[in-house]
């Protein structure tokens, strides 16, 4: 199969390596792997490609008219991708994606465009880095009512959670050494602000419920504001913060959100460093979970070596999702919040069942409440930051 790259950072340059270095062992059982060609923006940057024939072109057009099969898109960009897998995908190419910024918005028009089309549209690298996540929520919408879908899924913002809480170390340190190592997007917000989370959170979410979610329907706090009072606070109490993604169906609603969530039970408070850790409930099983590097290089550049032996080998599902159930989304179920803000309005003040002060901050527990109670008082204060307290999941 003849490949095409769209983009040569991060995870290019891992799926480049993998393919390079694999490629003897990969053809002598029959999975033919030929990257010939790799899209980029810059054609004086030196790059040091293993394939010493890869060919460099800024020139879309050359790979839409090739006799390339497959195309991986390992681009950072939005609209201009978009629009670029539209026309691989009317040509006939295939679509290997680790863009979840894309896949996302998408998610509806993609899925549409490779039927229509006949050609696979595989996205395992888009959610959850390494971690086999796409594939078996695949297989299980094909049959199985899954409920509820809770992860950490932005390796960024749980290695600064993870690091400052084990190390003491500083917010900005880790997030700098997080760039370093790769994770992070290259505008850190997505990570931090949680939008990368809620990114992946629609993604699975549509995918498992077979239903359409608006981005901007999610509920979505990051870390960004987090404090080292703030994880001493949870500590104290016996919790660990991590940044969780949170979705489940109940009575034809969808209960969805992104917040940092105090956390006791083992398998998310225990979930270090760039880690992914999901967990899934559906009628067939009451749960299970998986856990892996959900960010990286090789860690990523892995999922798309996986697609694309599935695509070769014709055991790619082709696209189903058409969201047909059409279920409403809310955030309406009850808990306890933490919120650590220098002022305290009056709405806010009548949720209050516990409360410490810290120089100008109030530390402030709630009763139980929701969403769409908290939300005015969130959206009022400029200098807030937010958790949700999980007592069990
Ligand atoms: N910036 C992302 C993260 C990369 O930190 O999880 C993987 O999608």
């Amino acid at each position: 199969m003849k490949i095409a790259l769209m983009g040569f950072g991060t995870v290019g340059t891992g799926v480049e390596e993998i393919l390079y270095k694999k490629r003897a062992r990969l053809r002598q059982n029959n999975f033919d792997l030929d990257l010939a060609y790799a899209l980029i923006k810059n054609k004086d940057k030196k790059r040091s490609p293993f394939k010493k024939d890869l060919i460099f072109t800024d020139d879309f057009e050359k790979i839409l008219s090739s006799d390339v099969d497959t195309v991986i898109d390992v681009t950072s960009s939005f609209d201009e991708t978009y629009e670029r897998i539209i026309k691989l995908m009317k040509a006939g190419k295939n679509i290997v994606t680790a863009n979840k910024a894309v896949v996302s918005k998408y998610f509806e028009n993609l899925n549409d465009l490779a039927r229509e089309n006949g050609v696979y549209f595989a996205y395992e690298a888009a959610v959850a880095g390494a971690i086999p996540l796409i594939h078996p929520l695949m297989e299980e919408a094909l049959f199985n009512e899954m409920t509820k879908v809770y992860g950490i899924l932005n390796g960024t913002s749980n290695y600064i959670l993870s690091k400052m809480e084990e190390e003491g170390a500083s917010y900005e340190k880790v997030l700098k050494k997080a760039q370093d190592l790769g994770f992070a997007e290259a505008d850190p917000t997505a990570d931090v602000g949680g939008f990368d989370a809620m990114r992946k959170l629609r993604i699975l979410s549509s995918l498992i419920y077979n239903s359409k979610i608006n981005e901007d329907a999610i509920p979505t706090f990051g870390i960004g504001n987090i404090k080292k009072t703030d994880l001493d606070f949870a500590k104290a109490m016996g919790y660990t913060i991590r940044l969780l993604a949170k979705s489940e169906l109940r009575d034809g609603k969808i209960n969805i959100s992104v917040i940092p969530s105090f956390l006791k039970d083992d398998f998310f408070a225990k979930t270090f460093e760039a880690t992914n850790a999901i967990k899934v409930w559906g009628e067939n099983f009451s749960a299970y979970e998986f856990k892996g590097p959900g960010a990286g290089k090789l860690e990523t550049a892995d999922a798309v070596i996986r697609d694309l032996l599935r695509i070769l080998s014709k055991r790619e599902i082709p696209a189903f999702y058409d969201g047909a159930n059409s279920y409403k989304l809310e955030a309406t179920r009850s808990n306890k919040f933490y919120l650590r803000t220098s002022l305290v309005p009056k709405a806010l003040k009548d949720l209050i069942e516990d409360e410490k002060v810290i120089g100008d901050d109030h530390q402030i527990i709630t009763k139980k409440t929701d969403f769409e109670t908290l939300r005015p008082i969130l959206s009022a204060l400029s200098d807030v930051f937010v958790a949700e307290i999980e007592e069990e999941l």
